[in-house]
């Protein structure tokens, strides 16, 4: 009998649905190929229901939400609603809740695309950042008091546990053992400023890889100049572990090493749980409904969900069916700029996946 996943797709605001269709259709075409059974339901969250309710995720999705295999979500973000609340409502409501505490995101140059990096190339660019992703800044303790005053204080507070920082580092040595390419696992931190937190990540990392992870080699990099390396020797990296907030910044500077936004893909993992895989960009509401906007990292985020669900043959059709539509076809992967509409490069996918 064949494989059955039950999938909970989120299409979300703006170009999300457009994007998740395609994912959609690239997804259905892997399926039939590999000879899986996938099951959408899909789920009204977003901008449009919090306008028309004033719900964010209620209690009642949440439940529904655990049971899935996994969970496909296009984009979250409204100009009629307030920033923080469909972010801290939504997308970081369920990171939190599913405990998805590794966001991972492969920073990987496709041939064709054209990259800002002069003299880089696919051969340079291809490492993996593993973002830390239910601590720190993000969950952190804080507050104002004395708001609206002269003397206001306003306090946000990194918090890292051991438990949280040893899952994360745990996983991400794994990975890099898994990844097998340098087997070098490098840690982005702040060691010389933040001598508390970067204090208890470098001693986790050192104390597990001298212990359980001999065959990883170990780097460390400040966050700074982790950018620095980023644009200037990209080909340093492998697998490159970090704590919550350096990773969301670090991430958007490997998004543009590798085309932008129309191909960035991630996803929030628990590896214990239920994942959810997402285009790393946002909601790009001033494009909506024009069937322009770029669903190929929509499409690797569906790629990277079959690959977390075990169907790794399916995964890889799927990235390399990408990859010859970067090499061959969609050069420019801006939205309005590719050539092609949003369900040509969708069909594209689809029938380079179906073979
Ligand atoms: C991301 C986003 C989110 C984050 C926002 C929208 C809350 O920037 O997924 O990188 O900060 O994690
Ligand atoms: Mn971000």
């Amino acid at each position: 009998m064949s494989k059955q996943y039950r999938i909970a797709v989120i299409p979300g605001d703006g170009t999300g649905p457009e994007v998740i269709r395609e994912g959609v259709k690239v997804l259905n075409a892997a399926a039939q190929r590999f000879q899986f059974k996938l099951d959408y339901i899909n789920y009204d969250l977003g901008g449009a229901r919090y306008l028309r309710t004033g719900e964010t995720c209620p209690d009642s999705v949440l439940a529904e939400l655990r049971k899935f295999d996994a969970i496909y979500l296009g984009a979250i973000g409204h100009p009629d609603v307030k920033p923080g609340i469909l972010e801290k409502g939504i997308l970081l409501a369920l990171r939190f809740a599913l405990d998805q505490y590794i966001n991972l995101r492969p920073v990987k140059l496709f041939p064709g695309v054209d990259c800002p990096l002069k003299y880089k190339g696919p051969e340079e660019i291809d490492y993996v950042v593993v973002r830390e992703n239910t601590g720190g800044l993000y969950t952190g303790t804080g507050g104002i008091s004395m708001k609206g005053s002269a003397h206001e204080v306003a306090i946000q507070n990194m918090v890292y546990s051991r438990f949280q920082v040893e899952r994360c580092l745990r996983y991400a040595f794994n990975y890099a053992r898994r990844r097998n390419k340098r087997k070098t696992l490098a840690l982005s931190g702040k060691t010389n400023v933040l001598t508390y937190v970067f204090d208890l990540w470098e001693r986790a990392f050192n104390e597990m890889g001298e212990k359980e992870f001999k065959d990883i080699k170990r780097e460390y990099y400040h966050v700074d100049a982790t950018c620095m390396w980023m644009v200037k020797n990209p080909e340093w990296f492998d697998v490159i572990v970090t704590e919550n907030l350096f990773g969301d910044i670090i991430t958007d500077l490997g998004a543009m090493t590798q085309g932008g936004m129309g191909i960035a893909a991630g996803g929030n993992i628990n590896p214990e749980g239920v994942s959810m895989f997402e285009p790393i960009g946002g909601s790009a509401p001033k494009y909506t409904g024009m069937n322009v906007i770029n669903p190929l990292a929509a499409i690797c985020a569906g790629g990277m969900m079959l690959g977390e669900l075990g169907e790794n043959a399916a995964a890889q059709a799927v990235e390399q069916a990408v990859m010859n539509v970067t090499a061959h076809k969609v050069k420019n992967l801006g939205a309005g700029k590719m050539g092609y509409s949003t369900t040509q490069v969708g069909d594209l996918v689809a029938k380079g996946v179906a073979g």
